[in-house]
């Protein structure tokens, strides 16, 4: 194919790719969005193959069939539970092929380049695979901590501030040993070191602020593309990087003022640790109750609103909360959803599901746009959520989830809360919600508990 086809190819995929963002910013429009960005990656694909830059074609298609039948294989196998995990995942790789790439690109030598240019190259090389390194084994952390094979806890080594800033001119002066002819050894250093930073960067995050973790990752992950871009030279990948690295960063900072966190202090780590003094020990009863009085109170309640969180996603109960929405709805009754923006264990999850049982779009509500509204509500249904309905965020400044804002669902005239039993959310911080007054427990799997509710609604 010839250069200028190949370079239109790309300024087409990468507009589709500007339209995909746009698109998958509101519900009603991600369907295109995924669309737009499928026919840019396909076309981005088509146009890189039949590239001049292509040596091997039985070697490419080779590790095209291995890379994408791992893919297809992981896409299709996950569940949407485990979503976030896979992103990890998948951002690992990203660091992993930036690190590769800057490694054979080092090797392949500079060729006839000299003065500014060749310190360009380098310099394109050391970052390429610091970025990469660091969003590696971050994310690598980050997989363990969403799957819950490593502690949620963050982990607060004496000094640790110090060592980052430590590891940090480090890497400084090894670059500028780099540049000025040091050889492979400050590469491998910095690789080794920025490995180990990436660890401790996410290790020292605790597991409420893991949200912002995930968003910086794909931040992170966005700016290894680039960088590899600029070692490839190919202007594509470094626009699609430059996109998806400042995309990554505004939802970062969508996060850090969703949980009301400032996004430096998140990084240099210890949140989600206790705030240093003893937390006051709750005090009251818990007050369960049966399926078929939950569908009692439905019944005489004017005005719903449903919270959903992580729970519902694993009961995979979305279906049933539509079919209990349908059956208010037709009873006449004004039933909303409130959606906490780090519910679940991804941005937009709660959307996604509910999207998917074919919850109308206009009665899914922002925080922002319903907290007011619980004292003016008779119902909350609570369908497994901890975190994003704890009081003690507001009430508890030595809680480790102090100052995050909340779904204040305690202020409505009952709050049913459906899990499985009085255990902690993700950020492992007990709930005095289950203790209010005005709370009732209705305890098991979210699906039976709906389907129980359903079945007595509809009796
Ligand atoms: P969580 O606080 O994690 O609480 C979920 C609750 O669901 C648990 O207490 C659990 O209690 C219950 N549950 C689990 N399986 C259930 C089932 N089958 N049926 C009924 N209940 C079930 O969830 P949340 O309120 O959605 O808050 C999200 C948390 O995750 C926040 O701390 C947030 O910072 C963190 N996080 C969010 C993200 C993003 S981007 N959204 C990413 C990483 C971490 P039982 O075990 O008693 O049933």
């Amino acid at each position: 194919m010839a250069t200028g086809i190949v370079t239109a190819s790309y300024i087409i995929a990468a507009v589709l790719f500007i339209l995909s963002l746009g698109g998958l910013s509101n519900p009603e429009t991600a369907r295109r969005g995924n669309a737009y960005g499928m026919t840019g990656m396909l076309i981005a694909i088509i146009a890189t193959v039949c590239g001049p830059q292509v040596t091997s074609y039985a070697m490419l298609m080779l590790v095209m069939l291995i890379g994408g039948s791992i893919g297809f294989y992981a896409a299709k196998r996950v569940q949407m539970t485990e979503m976030p995990e896979l992103v990890a995942m998948l951002h690992s790789f990203v660091g992993l092929a930036a690190v590769l790439i800057g490694y054979a690109t080092y090797v392949g030598g500079t060729g006839d380049m000299e003065g500014a240019e060749k310190t360009i190259h380098e310099v394109e090389i050391y970052l390429g695979i610091l970025i990469g390194a660091v969003t590696f084994t971050g994310s690598v952390v980050a997989f363990g901590k969403l799957r819950g094979m490593i502690d949620g806890k963050p982990l607060t080594l004496p000094g640790r501030h110090w060592l980052n800033l430590g590891l940090a001119l480090a890497c400084l002066w090894l670059g500028s040993s780099f540049i000025n002819g040091g050889g492979t050894f400050p590469l491998i250093l910095m690789t080794l070191i920025a490995f180990g930073f990436g660890v401790h960067m996410v290790m020292a995050i605790g597991g409420a602020d893991m949200p912002v973790v995930v968003s910086m990752l794909n931040s992170y992950s966005g700016w290894a593309a680039a960088a590899t871009g600029f070692m490839l030279s190919n202007d594509l990948l470094i626009v699609t990087g430059a996109l998806v690295g400042s995309s990554g960063a505004i939802l970062s900072y969508i996060m850090c003022r969703a949980m009301n966190r400032q996004f430096l202090s998140v990084i240099a780590g210890g949140f989600g640790s206790s705030g240093g003094g003893p937390v006051a020990a709750i005090e009251g009863e818990v007050n369960p109750l049966s399926p078929e009085e939950t569908a009692e109170a439905l019944r005489e309640a004017s005005s719903v609103v449903i919270v959903p969180g992580y729970g519902m996603a694993v009961a995979q109960a979305q279906n049933t909360v539509y079919e209990i929405t349908k059956n208010l709805r037709e009873r006449g009754k004004t039933v909303r959803f409130a959606i906490h923006p780090v519910a679940g264990r991804m941005p937009g999850h709660m959307n996604v599901l509910l999207a998917e049982a074919r919850v109308p779009y206009d009665i899914v509500m922002e925080m922002d746009e319903i907290n007011d509204d619980f004292p003016a509500t008779d119902v909350v249904l609570v369908i497994g959520a901890n975190d994003i309905v704890n009081p003690s965020a507001q009430d508890e400044p030595n809680s480790p989830i102090a100052g995050m804002p909340v779904l204040e669902v305690w202020k409505a005239q009952t709050a049913i809360v459906m899990k499985r039993s009085m255990a902690s959310g993700y950020a492992g911080v007990d709930n005095p919600l289950f203790f209010k007054d005005n709370t009732r427990m209705l305890f098991g799997d979210a699906k039976q508990s709906l389907d129980s509710v359903l079945k007595a609604l509809q009796g």
